[in-house]
């Protein structure tokens, strides 16, 4: 057996089982069906990539990855808000992620989006009554206010729907796409050094190898959407071409596509060599992502 592979999914069975804890209300309450829908989308079974991140970083720099571990469930909350809305139809549109009907189409509309606004504030509460010490609970804190305001992710969502309809250079693509997906997986990467009360040296590096995580990942995802089916991915396919999106799909095609795939990977697995050691997880983990099909 693959003991790296065993590892990463131990790690992600111990993040969805701290993750399982939150939101728990009576079914009295009158709040127990906001946070049904809440818990509906944290806990709908996604990859975990990013609290994956987070705590490989913290373990690598000689951080305690269960004081981490609510960061990490924070960064996966604030991912959850981040997934439905991106499912709205006033934004893709879609009916299907990780192989269960959209947020909004259990719960409807109003509640969905009311489910996203408070996945949201409870990341920054998350992180910041977190275990860490209370430096490392303010810089991760900002580093992810960072990644997702009009700078970051909300500003790449932004800039991905004034472009649908519009066909866009390869330079304003990668620029919505290392908003929307590459700065969140970027803060991960740093979240994870801060946690550990890294060196900024050792976050640049981070958020070095976050970049060409990132700019793969959201590659491999524009191919799946042409590539894959609704069974295997969870989502639908040919939503993009549906919306009109620029993607790296319908710019590059698949040969490309995978090339870039490949070489941002191995730029990856390169920075980090460079600056941290014991990366024998995080590169087994990198290497999975260019061959994922979900
Ligand atoms: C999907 O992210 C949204 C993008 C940024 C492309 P993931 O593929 O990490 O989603 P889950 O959490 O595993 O469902
Ligand atoms: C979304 O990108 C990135 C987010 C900020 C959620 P996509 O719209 O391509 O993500 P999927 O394909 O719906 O998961
Ligand atoms: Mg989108
Ligand atoms: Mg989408
Ligand atoms: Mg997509």
């Amino acid at each position: 057996m693959n003991t790296k592979k065993t590892e990463l999914n131990e790690i992600k069975e111990q993040i969805d089982n701290r993750l399982e804890s939150f939101f728990t209300y009576d079914e009295r309450d009158p709040l127990r069906g906001y946070a049904d829908a809440m818990r509906y989308s944290l806990l709908a079974g996604g990859k975990r990539i990013r609290a994956i991140l987070l705590l490989e970083f913290c373990r690598m720099c000689g951080g305690d990855p269960e004081k981490a571990m609510d960061a990490a469930c924070g960064l996966e909350m604030l991912h959850a808000y981040s997934l439905i809305h991106d499912d709205l139809p006033c934004m893709d549109n879609d009916d299907l992620r990780r192989g269960k009907p959209t947020n909004h189409i259990v719960y409807g509309e109003c509640v969905a989006t009311l489910a996203g606004d408070a996945l949201q504030a409870e990341a920054f509460r998350t992180i910041l009554r977190s275990p860490l010490p209370a430096s490392a609970r303010l810089r991760c804190a900002e580093l992810l206010a960072d990644a997702v305001g009009i700078e970051g992710m909300c500003g790449g969502q932004y800039l991905d729907m004034q472009g649908e309809g519009h066909t866009l250079t390869t330079e304003l693509l990668d620029a919505i796409n290392v908003r929307k997906t590459g700065a969140l997986i970027c803060a991960a990467c740093a979240m994870g050094v801060a946690a550990a009360g890294g060196t900024r040296e050792q976050e640049e590096a981070a958020m070095a190898f976050g970049r060409c995580i990132g700019m793969a990942f959201q590659i491999r995802d524009d191919m799946l959407d042409v590539l894959s089916t609704a069974e295997e991915l969870g989502k639908p396919i040919g939503s993009d071409q549906a919306e009109q999106k620029n993607t790296y799909m319908a710019l590059l095609g698949e040969e490309k596509c995978a090339a870039e795939v490949e070489r941002l990977t191995e730029e990856a697995k390169q920075v980090l060599h460079a600056q941290f050691a014991e990366t024998a997880v995080l590169e087994q983990f990198a290497d999975s992502l260019v061959s994922r099909r979900s």
